[in-house]
This record gives C-alpha cells, structure tokens and sequence, in this order.
C-alpha cells in the first residue's frame, strides 16, 4: 500500500513530475482518468491538479481533489471540501458530455461539476480537460467552448483575473467562502461578496450574522470607500469595478510580473500574498487593517479613530453629541450619536461636508446608475426628501460625479487622514451658525472605557505632577533668560486650520487632537490642542512652554508658540509633511523606499537629537517616550524627535529620579522603568536601542512573532546574534544593498549595547554617537532586558498602578 504521507510531500517538496509516483497529464479527455497520484498541470507548470491531503492530526486519510500551486505549495481550490475522500481509491473522470465526475473507491459520486453547473449539459463533441497558465481549470468542448470553469466557482482564493459579483439575469454569485481552519477545507465561517442592496459594497461577513463583519465598502472610481490597500493607494495591482445592468463585479490584475493570491482565511480575514524572488509568499497586506475597520463598531454618526494604546476610539462628527452619556462602550451595535440641534424638514436644515470618511453603509441608499448628476444636483434631490439624511458624488474621479442618497442613520464611518471622501450630512441648523459656533468644546473626548477616564485623570494630575517635580529649581531656570514665546491668538489659529476642520486632522493622541494649519505668511504649522480644563494656570503653562521652546537642535521638532484661549491650550509646532517613522519602517511598501543609507541617517539623527536632549542643552532632558511614532520626517527625511515636552526636566546634577507613575509605551521601555519606574538616561538608551532595531529590521518590538519561538523583537535578534546569524534579521531589500553589511552589523551590536538589562552596563549617548560613527571594536553586549514577550508586564495590571501611562502619540505626525 503506497503511503499517503510521503505521496503528499513529494508534490510539496520535490514538485518535480518525473519524481512523482503517478502520471503527469497536460490534458484530460474521456477516455483518461485521473487517479490518486496523478496530476494534470498548466502549460507553464504552475498549477497542478490533483488529490492531495493536510497534516490533520485528526483524520490523517482524508484526501481531497483540487488545485495548488506547486512551489511553494498553496491550494487554491478543493472539488470535494466538504466531502473527503478516505485512502488513495479516488479517481476523477470526465464524461463525454464534458461534465467531471469525482468518485471513492466504491464508485460512489463525491462531486460532480455538473451539479455545481446552471449550465444544461449538451453533448459536447470534443471535451477537454485543462489547466490554463490563469490557474482556471476549464472543460471546453474543443480549443474554445468553456463548458465549466473553477473561476466560477471560488473557494477561498481570488487570484488575478477572477471576479467576485453578480450577474443580475441568472442570479449566479461569485463570492469567497472562507476554509474552516488552515488544515481543513470544508466550508468555514465566513463569506465575502458583494452586496448589491444600494450601491454595490463589498462585505465580509459571518456566516449566521445578519449584521456585516467588516465593509470595504462601495467603490469610489479608485478603490473601496474603505480598504485602502486594496484600490489606488496601492501601485502593485489594478482593481477594477464594473457595474451593469446586467451584472456588478469586482476584478484585479497585477501591474508588473508580480505572482500574487487574495485569501480569506478562516479567521475572516484577507491576505494578500505575493511571490518573493526566493519563491516564498509573503503576506503583503492584510484587512480590516485595525479594529476600526470592524462594522460600525462606535455606532451612528460617530467616527472610529485607532489610539495610540492600539485600541479604537470614538468620537461623534462635529454637529453630534453621544447618545447614551458622555461615554459609550466600544462595541458592535454601540448606541452612537445624534445631533446636536435636530432637524428639522424644511429651510433651516442645512448640509455640512464632512471630509476624509469611509462612506457610511450604503445599504439603504439610493444612487444614480448613470453617474450623470451634479453635486448641486444631488443635493436638491436630497433636500427635497425629508428621511435623506445626507449625499455624495458616487465617483471622485475628475472633480467628482454620480449621486449618492442615504435614507436613515449614518453607520460605520471612520476618518482618514490620506483616503477617504467627501459626505455632506444634513443638519438641524445654518451652517454660518455651525461655523461660527464655540467648536472647542465639542470635540470632547468621548473615547471609551479606561483609556477615556486615564486620560482624563492624566490631564488633570500633570499639573500637580509638574510641580512635584520641578518645584522651585524649574521656575528659576526660566526665570535668568526669558525669552520671547509668541503667543497667538486663538483667531489667527482658527483661521490657519480652517475652524479645525475635519480637512486638516492629522492625529489624536492622548493630550487631544492636532491640526494642520497655515498661517498668512504661508508658514505650515501643527497645532496640538491639549486637553480641555487640565486645570493648569495661565503662567505655569508659558513658563513650561519656553522651556521647551529653549530646545532647539535640528533634530528636534520646533516649538514655535502657544496659545491660550479660557481654558483651552495649543501648542504650535512646525509642521513636518513626511509624518512619522512609524508610517514608513512598518509598512511593507514605503519601507522600501526607505534604503540603508536614509535609515543609516535616521539612526544617526535620533542620535544626536537624543544626546542633545540628555547632555547638551542646558537643562538636561530625558525623553520617556522615544519611539518611532515620535519620530518625526521633513521633506528630506531628516528625522526630529517630537513630544519631549513631556520629558522631566532636572537640574544639572540630578541624574536620575524615580516616580510611580509610568509614562511611556510598552516594547520600548527598560525593564527598571517599567517595573519600578525607575528612570535615568539609560532608560531613553534602551528606548534608542529598541528603535535602531525596529530600523533595521522593519519589525515592532511589541508586535513581533516568530513561528520558531516566542521571543520578541529583541530576544529574536540576541538569539541571531549569539549564533553568528544577526544579518538575518535585515529586511531583503537592505540586505540586497551589500556594500553596507559593516555598518548593518555595527547598528545592531550598538543597539544590543544598548538594550543590555543592566543600566550601567548600557552605554550613554555620547558613545553611542561614537561607537556609531566609528570603525573601533565594541564591548561584547550581554543579554538584553525584557527579551521574551513573558517579561513584559500585563498592561491592565501595570495601567492600574500608573495612571500615567497614557502616551502621547500622533497617529500621524504633523
Ligand atoms: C472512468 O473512466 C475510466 C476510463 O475511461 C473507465 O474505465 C471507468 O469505467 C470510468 N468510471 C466511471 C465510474 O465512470
Ligand atoms: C464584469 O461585468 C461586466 C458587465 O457589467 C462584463 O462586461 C465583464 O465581462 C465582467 N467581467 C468579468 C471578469 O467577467
Ligand atoms: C488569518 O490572517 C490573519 C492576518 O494575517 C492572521 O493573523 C491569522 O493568523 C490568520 N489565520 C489563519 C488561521 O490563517
Ligand atoms: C460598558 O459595558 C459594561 C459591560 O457590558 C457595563 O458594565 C458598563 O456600564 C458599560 N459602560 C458604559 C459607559 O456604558
Ligand atoms: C423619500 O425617499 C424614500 C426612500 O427612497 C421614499 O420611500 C419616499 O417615498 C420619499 N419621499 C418623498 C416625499 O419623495
């Protein structure tokens, strides 16, 4: 009896036909039939067709008949998912008629194409049974005559030149139905299709859950209203939308030779995987991107923001007050908002745009097929129907066309800083009031549960905070050099952001939100609105802003001034147009536009702007929360660390200080400041060296996984380096670049200095920039702190004895 097991490997491993044990078909015909061990392979020999089974621990003879890549091995498509074959007895035969037939040992029918076919079988004169070099297995009659295709029939893979949609005439779908688990094929959890209520949306969903898991959305003439990756952000791949009387589908082909295939896997979510050089699939992107992303996850006329705790924060659209209390739980079918002033149908309401949103749900809307009305059209027919709530141009090609009515609540929106549309929402008052109106307090900071009440608590015991620790020293230190801190007004703030307008939002961090600005001489700015009533008096906040503004180092971000309104408080930075380092070193795609020697300068920067801080300026600084999310690019890509306002100020001779409460963020902090809040310089050290190594290595900290192990990012790169392997962890691109192996190599031995365990054993910053610069031998670095993903504390645990431990991160930078 042959042995399944190593029948199996054989097709995964050494895919080479003339090893395998059956016969090798290129085409199938009536009379030839394909048993266990066969195969039949396209043209160029990528795909195979064939009985293949997974390592189920479970049912190790469970068999299957599909269709795969043959290196590396993926299949793409099963015959039988839900119906497994048990032992190597099975065979596929064709019938003359064209039909395939899948039969067990005992000549019982397992799967039939003609079952799955609307299609009225006629005898076919000439059937043939082929894999195209597409990876569509076709039975023609003759060369031409498509009689049944598997492009038709999709599984869980969307390869290119597939499609998912609906022909209106014959009601056949084209949808994705997710495996059960990554070793068993039947047919899983979850679906994704296109739904063609309204406007046309595509939509995951679970399979018993009348309510959507997660919308892409409509398509917009680009992509979907909310998938960025998958439409015009993305140069890879052309996705293309059609939508017909007949029939709506959604299709994509990639742009250059690119390998690639679209799966929804059984966790319900979407993986792009793309062939790299060395034949290995890569997982490229994947959706929803964050939890935002998840159906309406913040309810009505609300829109979800990503914090930087990672976890998802609501807010109501300006206009709208929460429903329930000033807070609302995260959740799916959360109460949500509503409006301020209600409407009312007829000449007071009024339409507000509300730019950079996913479109709400287009469910109940209505669109104009012919995407031939005006925007001033759409908004007449809106008017002048009482229950339209709002509308949109269908498409935002050329300057925008099409309309678009929703009739009902607006659900499921979110911001986008980059992406994102136009929507003109109806409300119950003139808009000249709505601008005019006190627009400060309405951005309150509605997010939920603990992240909501800490940074609340936060913003109100900083100014206690501040004045413990730098009680008398801090004030004289301002007092024998008072320099000039422009001061404006909140009138020429307000009219450099456009009233705050949704347009020019670059982020919200745990102090509140920040806006882009311009103001008459042209200058771009960045304002910072720190939390409403912290509480903190008018001099005690100048007094803390010029000492910050003293800072200046070309790389570190501007200070340019301030501005006090009542209660409110902004702080006005330069404006940095290339966002943050996190937005480039994570990102499979633009990290390759970042090549060695601009990440070599990058790490030199930090550096220097980093010992500036801690040794060079008069008061010495220690930053407490460096990471790449505080790593701010201009327009050369010279890096400027932002927020070190928050850093603690000492006096010449303090050197370090200890506090219980913890401000910072997990993945980058030394192990004696989180768990003893224990701080110094070396704790920005470790922070640094923490940083080098995502540089290098295009990983978080925090979020690294391993099949191998369970370390994290630094515990990864020690093991590597212990065993002589550490340029493995560079990114393939880099590593492609090989001139500059030495330098690669000194970062990550500095870097490991600098993560050591022991503060004492870690270099200062002044060595670092050394041992950077230099070509000397360096210390032999000993095992670094917080090396395993256990070390690292429970964040609930330690967020409930340090209130402080809410971080002040754009999501954007400015
Ligand atoms: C399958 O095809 C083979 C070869 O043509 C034939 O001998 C066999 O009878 C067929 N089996 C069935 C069940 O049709
Ligand atoms: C998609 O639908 C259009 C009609 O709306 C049709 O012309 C086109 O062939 C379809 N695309 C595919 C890949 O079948
Ligand atoms: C599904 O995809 C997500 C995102 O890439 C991944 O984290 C998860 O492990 C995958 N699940 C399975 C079963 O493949
Ligand atoms: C959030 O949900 C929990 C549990 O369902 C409940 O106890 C709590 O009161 C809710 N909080 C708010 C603000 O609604
Ligand atoms: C307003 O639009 C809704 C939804 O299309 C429709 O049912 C209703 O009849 C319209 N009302 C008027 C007054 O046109």
């Amino acid at each position: 009896m042959r042995n399944i097991r190593s029948l199996f490997w054989v097709s995964l491993f050494l895919s080479s036909s003339s090893f395998s044990l059956g016969l090798d078909y290129s085409v199938i015909t009536p009379r030839e039939s394909l048993k266990d061990g066969d195969t039949l392979s396209s043209p160029d020999q990528v795909f195979q067709l064939g009985f293949f089974s997974l390592d189920q621990e479970e049912q190790p003879q469970h068999r299957f008949l599909g269709l795969w890549y043959k290196e590396p091995f993926a299949v793409i498509w099963v015959a039988n998912r839900n119906n497994p074959l048990y032992g190597t007895s099975g065979f596929l035969n064709m019938t003359s008629r064209g039909d395939l037939q899948l039969f067990d040992g005992e000549h019982r029918a397992l799967w039939s194409s003609s079952s799955s076919s609307s299609k009225a079988s006629t005898t076919a004169k000439n059937p043939l049974l082929k894999i195209l070099c597409t990876g569509n297995l076709v039975s023609s009659d003759g060369e031409e005559a498509v009689l049944w295709q598997s492009f038709d029939y999709p599984m869980d893979t969307i390869l290119a030149g597939m499609k998912l949609g609906k022909n209106f005439k014959t009601q056949k779908e084209w949808s994705l139905s997710s495996w059960k688990t990554l070793k068993d094929p039947s047919i899983g959890e979850f679906t994704m299709s296109l739904d063609t209520r309204g406007l046309p949306q595509l939509i995951l969903r679970k399979r018993g859950d009348p309510s959507y898991s997660y919308r892409l959305g409509s398509w917009n003439g680009l992509s979907f209203t909310g998938a960025p990756a998958m439409g015009r952000e993305n140069s890879l791949f052309d996705y293309k939308f059609t939508s017909s009387e007949q029939e709506v589908n959604y299709s994509w082909t990639p742009r250059r030779k690119i390998v690639s295939r679209l799966v929804l896997n059984s966790t319900g979510k979407l993986q792009r995987f793309v062939q790299s050089k060395q034949r290995q699939w890569i997982l490229a992107n994947t959706a929803p991107e964050d939890e935002c992303d998840y159906y309406s996850i913040c309810g009505a006329y609300a829109v979800c923001g990503i914090n930087s705790k990672n976890t998802p924060s609501c807010s109501c659209l300006q206009g709208f007050k929460p429903k329930s209390g000033r807070n609302w739980n995260v959740s799916r079918g959360a109460d949500g908002c509503v409006h301020e002033i209600s409407t009312i149908c007829g000449k007071k309401d009024t339409f507000v745009k509300f730019p950079g949103m996913k479109l709400p749900d287009t469910s109940w809307s209505w669109y104009d097929s012919r995407n031939a009305m005006t925007l001033e059209d759409c908004k007449i027919k809106c008017s002048s129907n009482c229950s339209c709530t709002a509308y949109a141009n269908t498409d935002i090609r050329e300057g925008g066309k099409g309309c678009l009515l929703w009739f009902g609540d607006l659900v499921d929106m979110r911001e986008y800083p980059s992406f994102g549309q136009d929507v003109y929402i109806r409300m119950g008052f003139a808009k000249k009031e709505f601008k005019g109106r006190e627009v400060v307090g309405m951005i309150v900071g509605s997010m939920m549960g603990v992240a909501v009440v800490l940074v609340a608590v936060f913003a109100c015991c900083r100014n206690k905070f501040m004045k413990r620790y730098h009680g008398e020293d801090w004030r004289k230190g301002i007092g024998e050099e008072d320099m000039d801190l422009p001061i404006l007004d909140i009138k020429t703030i307000s009219t450099a952001t456009d009233d705050f307008s949704h347009i020019n939002f670059l982020g919200r961090g745990g102090f509140g939100p920040v806006y882009k600005g311009k103001l008459e001489e042209g200058q771009e700015i960045a304002v910072k609105r720190l939390c409403a009533n912290s509480g903190q008096g008018v001099e005690e906040f100048k007094n803390e802003v010029k000492l910050i503004a003293k800072l200046q180092h070309r790389n570190l971000v501007r200070l340019l001034g301030c501005c006090i309104q009542g209660e409110e408080r902004m702080l006005i930075y330069e404006y940095m147009p290339n966002k943050s380092l996190d937005f480039f070193i994570f990102d499979e795609r633009r990290s390759q536009e970042l090549k060695w020697e601009k990440r070599m300068n990058i790490i030199n920067g930090i550096a220097r702007g980093l010992l500036y801080l801690h040794q060079d300026s008069r008061l010495r600084i220690i930053h407490r929360d460096l990471k790449a999310g505080n790593v701010l690019l201009d327009n050369e890509m010279n890096p400027k660390i932002s927020d070190f306002g928050l850093a603690k100020s000492f006096g010449g001779d303090q050197s370090e200080s200890s506090t219980n409460r913890v401000v910072g963020t997990y993945g980058y902090m030394s192990p004696e400041y989180a768990v003893d809040g224990h701080f110094s310089v070396k704790s920005d050290v470790f922070s640094f060296g923490v940083l080098v190594l995502e540089i290098i290595t295009g990983k978080t900290n925090r979020g690294f996984r391993h099949a191998d192990h369970d370390l994290n990012l630094l515990g990864h790169v020690w093991k590597l380096w212990v065993e002589d392997r550490e340029m493995e962890v560079l990114e393939q691109d880099l590593l492609e670049e090989a001139c500059v192996v030495s330098d690669v190599l000194r970062c990550i031995h500095v870097a490991l200095l600098c993560v050591q365990q022991k503060p004492e054993d870690r270099p200062n910053m002044a060595s670092a920039v050394l041992m950077l610069g230099s070509d000397g031998s360096l210390p032999h670095p000993k095992q670094p702190g917080f090396f395993t993903n256990r070390n690292v504390p429970d964040l609930s645990t330690s967020l409930s004895h340090s209130l402080n431990a809410v971080t002040i991160t754009m999501l954007h930078g400015r």
